[in-house]
């Protein structure tokens, strides 16, 4: 390295900052990177910095590089530029990894209302004392909403798993939470303590399969269920597998929930908004739809996955079995993978128009459209009869997804080793709940 060692005509930095201090530090090269020194981007850097270079008879380009890495890492072995970041003002001057202006854009350009500014006023005012109901999101429990005892039970056993060794469980304990505790502990390898498959375990993902096949009437492949910390977890996982960069538009419905428009900021892609109509029963016209991909197109943005939220957050309505049907028939037309936000499928509160997965209709379609279209559903034990937002549960299905596609959302998946055990034991709960003659179930029915 030029300045680390005295070779015959050869400065060494301190001679440098010597002679030339007062040049070095009006440089602006404290907060830029190597390309901002270079001339074309930076022209007032290059008259400062050129004649310099030139004085101490070091290639222009090298000598940014080396301002540039003496100035980022004020440790870097090969450069006595260091004893220049010692003094204090060159500290202030010198940029930190997490520095505001130094982190990652999209972090900063993702807006989360859910915790955002209105949240944040919301929460000193509580402080002050005032009666704040939080309406930004859905967290029965925080309302007052008393957790069913099943699932309790259960998860409370396999935590406490000596429990099951005491002989007066019985006492405490109904048998069939016993049972299914015990059941559960049988799916882990080493209690719930003991990371799972990055996929969940593998008894959950059947009985999810099982509980998907009995409310849509088509079978449903474990293999393609992937328990998550959550819904927002395999949101935010799929959204980054399908987005590539900003030129990637996701449709997302108006009004939504922020957790599309953040994830989608964040990852670095770009919303696509569609409008739903509120004189429609908030149902969506597809004109509209095709208008809003069109603009997308006219902006350069390649469309490539439609989210929807059925039952609707915030607007409540249950899309209508000809309404899905559009949408998937666009989505199949136009190459979009559909991602189904069916959260809050068990929470209907009218008769008129049930809830209807977006599967279902699909499979009830049938021809190349079933097997062709590209489908990702999403459910959680924060919404439904359990409300359990604070245990992190959820799951995806994926339908008509290749599968080297599938291996890849695996591996993604296992980079954050396994999804919160607890909460798949109450995805378990929830999809196979106590059934008519079990000793809970009347419990059970009054509770929900
Ligand atoms: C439409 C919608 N999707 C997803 C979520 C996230 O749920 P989870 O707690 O499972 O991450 C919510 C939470 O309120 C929601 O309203």
């Amino acid at each position: 390295m030029i300045f680390s060692s005295r070779r015959r005509g050869e400065v060494t930095t301190m001679e440098m900052v010597n002679q030339y201090e007062p040049e070095i530090r009006s440089f602006n090269y404290h907060h830029t990177s190597t390309t901002q020194l270079y001339p074309k981007t930076n022209p007032d850097n290059f008259h400062k910095i050129y004649p310099v270079s030139v004085a101490l008879n070091v290639p222009f380009t090298i000598f940014c590089h080396i301002l540039t890495l003496a100035t980022s890492t004020p440790s870097h072995p090969f450069s006595t530029l260091q004893s220049l970041h010692c003094t204090n003002e060159a500290r202030t001057m010198s940029k930190k990894s997490l520095d505001y202006d130094q982190i990652n854009e999209n972090v900063k350009k993702a807006q989360y209302a859910v915790r955002g500014e209105l949240y944040l006023r919301a929460s000193e005012l509580q402080k002050e004392g005032k009666k704040i109901i939080f309406t930004n999101v859905g967290n029965p429990h925080a309302l007052g909403q008393k957790p069913l005892t099943f699932p309790r039970q259960v998860v409370a056993l396999c935590q406490a798993p000596f429990l099951l060794d005491d002989p007066n469980v019985g006492l405490l304990f109904p048998a069939d939470a016993i049972a299914k505790a015990k059941l559960y502990l049988s799916y882990t390898s080493g209690g719930l303590g003991a990371y799972s498959d990055s996929r969940g375990l593998p008894g959950i993902r059947k009985e999810v399969a099982e509980f998907i096949e009995r409310r849509d009437g088509y079978p449903s492949d474990p293999e393609l269920i992937y328990l998550t910390d959550g819904a927002s977890k395999g949101v935010m996982q799929i959204l980054q597998t399908v987005i590539r960069g900003p030129g990637d538009g996701i449709l997302v419905p108006v009004p939504q929930y922020p957790l599309y428009s953040a994830a989608i900021s964040l990852y670095g892609g770009s919303l696509v908004p569609y409008f739903l109509e509120e004189n429609a029963n908030w149902g969506l016209d597809i004109h509209n739809l095709r208008q809003s991909v069109a603009e997308a197109r006219f902006k350069g943005i390649t469309v490539r996955a439609m989210v929807i939220i059925n039952p609707g957050n915030p607007t409540g309505q249950c899309l209508s079995v000809e309404n899905l049907q559009q949408i998937l028939r666009f989505c199949h037309q136009e190459s979009l993978v559909l991602l189904g936000d069916e959260v809050y499928q068990q929470n209907v509160y009218q008769d008129a128009r049930p809830f209807i997965s977006s599967r279902k209709v699909l499979f009830d379609m049938g021809g190349a459209i079933s097997k062709e279209l590209e489908l990702i559903s999403f459910h959680t034990v924060s919404k439904g009869f359990l409300g359990e937002c604070g245990q992190r549960g959820g799951y995806f299905e994926m339908t008509n997804i290749p599968p080297q596609t599938v291996d890849e959302i695996y591996k993604v998946a296992s980079i954050s080793l396994s999804p919160n055990v607890p909460g798949q034991i109450f995805m378990g709960t929830m999809v196979s709940p106590p059934k008519p003659g079990d000793i809970s179930y009347e419990q059970f029915l009054r509770e929900r």
